[in-house]
């Protein structure tokens, strides 16, 4: 990314929670995806989301508190998000789970009650760590496009959101078309508003900002 888009996000992030951003994808993963697997009794299938540019993390625990709350018995079924991130640092961070509590405002007082155990205030600030069994749906790896992808799909979920409008053009069309092959027919793809000048091809129908739905098997 260059340093005027890290210089744009990092202000953004200042005053956007980032548990906030886009929260009309995370409701189409609820109505889209979640639902739509939990009526057609995919218990003994997998379920597989992917934070594509995962940052420190909140995008991948959005899926997972999604998750957490639509199948109640998450924990006895096949379900991982795989959060992935070209900075290893990022990476390492977002396997911390460590949150400073002002960038908790995006989620109710119930969530952050729920999912985030504050830490001795320092200053004016306050660690909040993610409860580990929240993390548990979370498996984390460095990703660069221009190597390979680090896993198979089907994918029923990608969230590729304020990565790829920085890549040139060649790669983003590049992995635009790879995602065709990794997703399952009626699987989410949501690309961020950096991306809305970004289309994927006709094997997706779109769905509202930023959101697509893959309507052709591979
Ligand atoms: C603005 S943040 C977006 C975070 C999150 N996806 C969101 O929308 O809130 C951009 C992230 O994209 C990551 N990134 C940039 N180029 C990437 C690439 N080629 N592959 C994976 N991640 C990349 C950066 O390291 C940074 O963490």
């Amino acid at each position: 990314m260059s340093i005027s888009a890290v210089a744009k996000s990092e202000r953004l992030s200042a005053v956007v929670s980032p548990f906030s951003i886009e929260s009309e994808h995370i409701e189409a993963l609820r109505t889209q995806v979640l639902a739509p697997w939990l009526a057609a009794h995919k218990r003994n299938a997998c379920l597989r989301l992917w934070s594509m540019s995962c940052a420190t993390g909140a995008e991948a625990l959005s899926l997972a508190m999604a998750v957490v709350e639509a199948l109640p018995d998450w924990q006895r079924l096949d379900i991982r998000i795989l959060a992935t991130d070209v900075d290893a640092g990022l990476v390492a961070q977002a396997q911390r789970g460590l949150f400073d509590e002002a960038q908790l405002t995006g989620l109710s007082p119930a969530m952050q009650l729920r999912w985030f155990k504050p830490r001795a205030r320092h200053g004016a600030s306050r660690l909040c760590k993610v409860q580990p069994e929240l993390l548990s749906l979370i498996r984390y790896a460095v990703f660069e496009p221009q190597v390979k992808l680090p896993f198979s799909g089907p994918i029923d979920a990608i969230f590729c959101r304020n990565s790829m409008a920085y890549w040139e053009s060649g790669l983003q069309q590049t992995m635009l078309a790879s995602f065709v092959d990794l997703q399952p027919r009626r699987g989410l793809l949501c690309l961020g508003a950096d991306e809305r000048h970004l289309q994927p091809d006709s094997s997706y129908r779109r769905l509202g900002r930023g959101l697509f739905q893959r309507i052709q098997a591979p």
